[in-house]
């Protein structure tokens, strides 16, 4: 039997290279070897945006069109949407119990996003409590594997120890996922911070058009001591060399560009065109598959309701264990 894959998003905006690198890649090269979930997790989106529901139900459609194009094969992977899948919510209540607060307090992914996000004390509990319903998401599936990016290992450790807290107290029904994160678990922002975000401004999306990314390679932060083509310019912690470490096929040739940047003589300007160049070569295809995907939604939405179809028998198989070991099937024979 195929081991299982679940994974999945937020849908509050299209989905952008830090993805793309941090998960898509991934998913797509293994769909084939495994049973695949998708969640578009509409549900996790709004413990953060519950005052804008209409953006996250338009970002169902834009999260939809950035997976096919990019080669989620919907013969093969079932995107799923996530409160279409009633099981979670219901899991989530009694993983609810297993859990402290002082454990969801400590998770660092939570952390650092209430401190982006400034909630402070105020923070919505849904949001608090996204790991445990994110642990709700992963065992629904049974799944064994679970792509995602960086940030987002310790949501996986928590739902590690919601399994074996549940399997010890109740019945060994639920299953130990992995999390799995891509070479470049994170890519920095064209601003070169940290982490690409939508939040954070700094992004560049699969549907950018050409002169979007031109825009965008161009204001890249580079060197700031790096003033004139004769200066010598520092490599480490230059985006753009960053970024065609990540993106080049022509590794040697990279590798010539840093030695001369670093000695004098190269201009930010030669290589921004190239990676201009190379970015194009990776989002040009996706953007086109994405822009005829757009032109039938209704195509988009019949493939996403039969794979909500799909993940809702299996997740309702795992809730039917689930109920039995917590002794809660009180009218089944
Ligand atoms: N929390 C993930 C993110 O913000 C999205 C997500 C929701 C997810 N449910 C999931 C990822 C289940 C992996 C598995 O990126």
């Amino acid at each position: 039997m195929k081991k299982i894959i679940l994974t999945g998003d937020r849908p509050t905006g299209q989905l952008h290279l830090g993805h793309y690198i941090g998960s898509l890649v991934n998913r797509v090269k293994l769909q084939n070897d495994y049973e695949t979930y998708i969640l578009i997790a509409d549900a996790q989106a709004l413990t953060d945006n519950y005052e804008h529901p209409e953006k996250v139900r338009q970002n169902i459609l834009e999260v939809a069109l950035d997976y096919l194009a990019v080669g989620i094969d919907p013969k093969i992977s079932a995107i799923v949407i996530q409160s279409m899948i009633p099981e979670i919510a219901e899991l989530t209540v009694y993983y609810m119990n297993l859990v402290t607060l002082a454990r969801l307090q400590r998770n660092p992914t939570v952390k650092t996003e209430i401190k982006q996000k400034k909630f402070g004390a105020s923070v919505p509990v849904g949001f608090l409590a996204y790991p445990i319903s994110q642990a709700a998401d992963i065992t629904a599936f049974k799944a064994d594997l679970v792509p995602v990016g960086e940030d987002q290992m310790p949501v996986i450790e928590q739902c590690v120890e919601i399994v074996r807290s549940f399997n010890r107290i109740y019945k060994p029904v639920l299953v130990e996922p992995k999390g799995l994160v891509a070479e470049v678990g994170r890519l920095p922002g064209i601003d070169g911070k940290d982490k690409m975000g939508k939040s954070l401004g700094n992004a560049i999306y699969l549907s950018d058009s050409a002169d979007i990314i031109a825009k965008k390679v161009k204001s890249m932060y580079t060197d700031p001591g790096h003033l004139r083509v004769e200066d010598p310019g520092k490599v480490e912690g230059n985006t753009v060399f960053t970024y065609l470490d990540v993106f080049d096929p022509r590794a040697d040739e990279v590798d010539k560009l840093k030695i001369k940047y670093k000695k004098g003589g190269l201009g930010d300007v030669v290589l921004k065109k190239r990676l201009t160049e190379v970015l194009e070569s990776v989002i040009g295809p996706v953007r086109s598959r994405r822009e005829q995907l757009a032109k039938d939604p209704a195509q988009i939405f019949r493939i996403i309701r039969e794979g909500t179809e799909r993940g809702r028998i299996k997740a309702a198989a795992t809730m039917a264990e689930v109920r039995q070991a917590m002794k809660l099937d009180y009218f089944s024979k």
